[in-house]
């Protein structure tokens, strides 16, 4: 048995008894023959032809797989074609233009639809427009968006052109947004004077104003005029109106770039276990091949569907299952603005109902806040139209997973469960929903073509319901293929635990602890690195302490993830103050103030406890497991190795244990 300290929070939870997808599922859906494993198991990389068969190459590609040089592989090397041209262009010319792109459900009940034609008009536009402020080829883009159709457009348009995106989740402050561009050395920014919040006008051009400040280039900046006059703004140098701009370039088309299959389609920066975060670089054949296989195969997109992923366009997610990969297939893709309570606690399935969505995405977070606000709100809609469910972001434990399948799915749709990253691109971990029975609980096996062990501290594979560590044995298209800041970086990050270059043996580590079912079921149990998981989103522990420990006054801080009462992942902040300052309400809102600053709102502790020292070993080191347990009321183990041991009974006075 593994030695569990260091482990992930997240609790093991036994699984579910299994279910079998129906079989009116079955009978329709898009991959439904279980040989389907061997086949790319006996034919494995080749088989990933099946991925990149689904786009239209400019330029064939000669080699599936280069592995000369791991952990740097190539996908479809030799291959050239444009992700915008994929997922736009093609399907006029198949004859569907007036089939609809994306449906838009804006905050105050607004609605667009865009046709494939539209987009088309849309994407040139403002891709003629790039050409015009200067981008060229390989400028990185910054898009700094909330969820209105102009951030799909200008992702498109960037990919169009052979522009890099790199999309800033709009939550972000104006610190995060000017780190990651002066990382990214990007000199464009597409953003937008403000957004909705709740009813109220939430101001984003200060923060941009506010990083503009911060950065020494000359930053071109496009502002999508979002609020009208509930926001009145000035345009300042080197700022052009969304709106104008486009209008400039009316009627103008530009001709789709052709791309390498290894050239970089966008950056998408995210947490790590230090403090900077990391650049995680993705292609254009491997990743759009990834998921468009993946949409087709996990979610089984058909092009006449209406799918809704209601995630956010500044994640991952958002990325592979709002844009790129439901667009590549030709379907309806649903982007949605604002909150799922907001007017109401119905605003999910009052969308599914209008629309008749046919398959639905989603978080476990998000499934238990429908959980707890209980059945009354699904049960006011018609869902009957949904086909298939799907999660991501987190574990799901049963409890949640049963609730989704009956009160959302009707007992009837398959649920997903959907392990990923933002570095592995594209999921790799899931059943597929017309092939194999679902395990609550259990993300399921490896995707067909992905080989996901879980090992022990030496690397050896665990025995069934042993607690390892997740690691992936083979390369696949969608991964990161380095981060941007590095080579080294990366391969010291995911390539260096447990591989051994002597052997050539190579494995990506994936940070996160599993168990495995003797059928190949894997349950993710959560992060075993710095990083906490707060309702889907990445947070570096190191990030948030840095800002912590920039206000005046701070000597030390920990911070830790802990488990709320919902099964929700809260930060909770422990804080030792310089000798004799008295830590009052000023330095707490400072603590808040500093984080909100730094990374923003999503950062945000639900405790800051203070304490007179941070429990350490005797070689200094902060022992945060034991913080962890203790702001999880768990028990604590042996304190004898601490140097300070008296400080647990302080701290847990301090909680009001
Ligand atoms: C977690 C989001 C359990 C995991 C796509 C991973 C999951 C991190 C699942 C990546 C799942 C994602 N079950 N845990 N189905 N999906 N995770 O980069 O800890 O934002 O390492 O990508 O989310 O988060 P990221």
């Amino acid at each position: 048995m593994v030695d569990r300290s260091g482990w992930g929070r997240d609790r093991a939870v036994p699984t579910g008894s299994p279910h079998s997808p129906p079989a009116w599922f079955t009978e329709q859906a898009n991959v439904t023959d279980s040989s389907v494993y061997e086949t790319f198991e006996t034919d494995w990389p080749a088989c990933w032809e099946r991925a990149a068969d689904l786009l239209s190459w400019d330029q064939p590609y000669d080699t599936v797989l280069n592995d000369d040089e791991p952990p740097f592989y190539e996908w479809f090397t030799g291959g050239k074609l444009n992700a915008a041209y994929n997922c736009v262009d093609r399907h006029l010319e198949s004859g569907r233009k007036n089939h609809v792109a994306i449906r838009w459900e804006g905050k105050h009940g607004e609605r667009q639809t865009y046709t494939y034609r539209d987009l088309y008009v849309e994407v040139n536009e403002f891709a003629a427009a790039l050409r015009g402020l200067g981008v060229e080829e390989d400028d990185v883009v910054t898009i700094y968006l909330p969820m209105i159709p102009e951030l799909p457009i200008a992702m498109l348009a960037c990919a169009r052109i052979g522009a890099p995106h790199s999309v800033v989740f709009a939550g972000l402050s104006a610190d995060a947004l000017a780190t990651r561009m002066d990382a990214a050395d990007s000199e464009y920014l597409v953003t937008c004077d403000g957004y909705y919040r709740r009813g109220d006008a939430f101001n984003q051009k200060t923060k941009v104003d506010n990083a503009r400040l911060a950065l020494e280039a000359d930053i071109e900046t496009v502002v999508v005029d979002r609020l009208g006059d509930d926001l009145p703004h000035v345009l300042g140098e080197n700022e052009h109106d969304y709106h104008d701009l486009r209008d400039q370039h009316a009627g103008e088309t530009v001709d789709p770039v052709a791309r390498d299959a290894e050239d970089m389609l966008f950056l998408m920066y995210t947490s790590g276990t230090t403090g900077e975060p990391k650049g995680v670089v993705h292609t254009t054949g491997g990743y759009l091949s990834h998921v468009a296989w993946t949409s087709h195969a996990v979610l089984d997109i058909e092009p006449e569907d209406t799918y809704w992923c209601a995630a956010d366009i500044g994640w991952i997610t958002g990325h592979s299952y709002i844009v790129y990969g439901p667009l590549a297939l030709g379907t309806t893709t649903v982007m949605y603005e604002g909150t799922p309570d907001y007017p109401d606690r119905d605003r999910l399935w009052e969308i599914v109902d209008r629309n008749a969505v046919d398959i639905f995405y989603t978080a476990p977070t998000a499934i238990r806040a429908f959980m707890k606000w209980g059945t009354e709100y699904p049960e006011r809609h018609d869902l009957s139209s949904l086909r298939l469910l799907g999660t991501v972001g987190e574990p799901i434990s049963p409890r949640p997973w049963r609730w989704y399948h009956e009160h959302i799915g009707g007992g009837e749709c398959p649920v997903v469960d959907t392990w990923w990253q933002t570095e592995t691109g594209a999921v790799v971990i899931s059943t597929l929903p017309g092939v194999d029975e679902m395990k609550p609980g259990a993300a399921g096996p490896g995707l067909p073509g992905i080989e996901a062990t879980v090992v022990d501290d030496t690397g050896t594979p665990v025995e069934p319901g042993e607690t390892g560590y997740l690691v992936l044995e083979q390369p696949w298209p969608g991964m990161a293929r380095t981060l941007y800041d590095g080579n080294e970086r990366y391969r010291e990050e995911y390539w260096t635990r447990f591989s051994d270059p002597d052997e050539d043996v190579w494995r990506y580590a994936s940070g996160d602890a599993a168990t495995v079912d003797d059928d190949g079921y894997i349950t993710v149990l959560g992060r075993i690195d710095d990083v906490i998981n707060v309702s889907g989103r990445r947070l570096s522990t190191m990030e948030i302490e840095s800002a912590v420990t920039d206000v005046t006054g701070v000597a030390e801080a920990a911070v830790v993830g802990r488990s709320s009462e919902t099964g929700n992942t809260e930060i909770y902040a422990y804080v030792s103050t310089e000798g004799g300052y008295d830590p009052g309400t000023s330095i707490r809102e400072a603590i808040i103030d500093s984080i909100d600053a730094t990374i923003g709102p999503i950062a945000k502790p639900s405790e800051v406890v203070f304490t007179p020292e941070l429990p350490k070993t005797r070689s200094g080191k902060i022992m945060r497991r034991l913080l962890e347990d203790i702001a999880n009321g768990a028990e604590l183990g042996d304190t004898s190795a601490l140097r300070n041991p008296e400080i647990v009974g302080e701290i847990q006075a301090e909680r009001g244990d």
